[in-house]
């Protein structure tokens, strides 16, 4: 191939700098051209492009962020058509013509689970893919860990370690509440390294007593604060998960918010305790991306060209045990779920005394 695009797409993270630095030096180092792609699919169905040079991605793989931009709402084939979002079209066939008329023949596209469902798409409709999962929740089955993963374990950890001395000197609960839908990994990580002391995750339903009663027992044994690592999708057993909102036209519908808030409050209410939520929010995917991530992605992205250049597609490309490997496109969504049973920090933390809410 001669003539490539890049595309970053989902919520960002940091890593997807490095990634669209390898691609663009390894391509062009290969006599290939490389087109960037802006703002996820929107640019894709817009024809928001241009040609990436080396003085483009000179120092970004350690810059947040992606130079592209992203968008984690549009659908190359629901796309929107009208400005109230009440009309859609399937946007995919004209899109791969637009780029076929300027020469792309293979496309590198990195997102999340939503976009490389799209990805796949495009794909079969006859525009080679290679596909680069990243995401801050860890929660994909082509790549353990995924892009991000690593910085946003760093950012909560270090948030939560700040809560820590203000939560010393007032003597108080403080419940952070932490990013990552649905999975846990994110909260168990983070929360773990910062030294919580209990750890609220979606995969496992928290008895209320069981976090009030742990609460006491901390504040009684001379322990000055408490601090709870809550996954924004963790829930009480016989209830429902806390939605801030509902954004109708996104892969990914619920918008997680408002358990720290619900929790902080019950929690006092029932211990006499002073409580406080902290939501630590786009924190945890800001800045600049660790060491790691700038590795991972990198390696990716030189992975993904070299594919592409060998006319080898339809592959989303990963890491396993530090090793790079691809898998086909998945028909339907395999995300990767946090096994409590077996995953190692679970039992560690188990072992430390650690409460899940159970
Ligand atoms: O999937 C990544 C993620 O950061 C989740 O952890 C979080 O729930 C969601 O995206 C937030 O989405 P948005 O940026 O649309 O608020």
């Amino acid at each position: 191939m001669k003539k490539i695009a890049i595309m970053t797409a989902g919520g960002d993270c940091p890593g997807l700098n490095s990634v669209i630095k390898a691609v663009v030096m390894s391509a062009i180092n290969k006599g290939m051209v490389v087109v960037g792609i802006y703002d996820g699919y929107i640019g894709f169905v817009e024809k928001r492009y241009k040609v990436l040079d080396k003085s483009d991605v000179f120092g970004i793989e350690a810059q947040g962020g992606t130079i592209l931009g992203a968008s984690n709402k549009e659908c190359p084939f629901h796309y929107p058509v009208d400005a109230k979002h009440e009309h859609y079209e399937d946007k995919v066939a004209s899109s791969i013509r637009a780029l076929r008329k300027i020469g792309v023949e293979g496309m590198i596209i990195v997102g999340g689970d939503g976009t490389l469902d799209s990805a796949r798409v495009i794909n079969e409709a006859g525009m080679p893919v290679i596909g680069i999962p990243k995401t801050i929740d860890n929660d994909m089955s082509a790549s353990n860990p995924t892009i991000g993963f690593a910085t946003a374990i760093e950012n909560a950890a270090e948030a939560i370690r700040k809560v820590k001395t203000t939560a010393f000197s007032h003597r108080r609960v403080m419940v952070v509440e932490m990013m990552g839908r649905t999975s846990g990994y994110l909260t168990l990580y983070g929360g773990f390294a910062a030294g919580a002391d209990i750890i609220l995750l979606p995969e496992i339903d928290y008895n209320l007593n069981v976090v009030c009663n742990r609460v006491k027992e901390i504040m009684q044994s001379g322990k000055r604060y408490v601090i709870i690592a809550a996954s924004e999708a963790c829930k009480e057993k016989g209830k429902e998960e806390t939605i801030a909102r509902v954004v109708s036209d996104s892969f990914e519908q619920k918008r997680y918010g408002g358990i720290a808030e619900k929790l902080a409050r019950e929690i006092e209410e029932k211990t006499g305790y002073e409580a406080r939520p902290v939501v630590l929010g786009h924190i945890q995917r800001g800045g600049e991306p660790c060491t790691s991530d700038i590795l991972l992605g990198a390696r990716l992205g030189d992975y993904a060209v070299n594919l592409l250049a060998d006319d080898r597609y339809g592959y989303i490309v990963g890491a396993k045990e530090n090793v790079l490997f691809k898998t086909r496109f998945p028909k339907v969504r395999e995300p990767r779920l946090l096994d409590v049973e077996d995953n190692d920090i679970c039992r560690t933390a188990r072992d430390m005394g650690i409460c899940f809410g159970i």
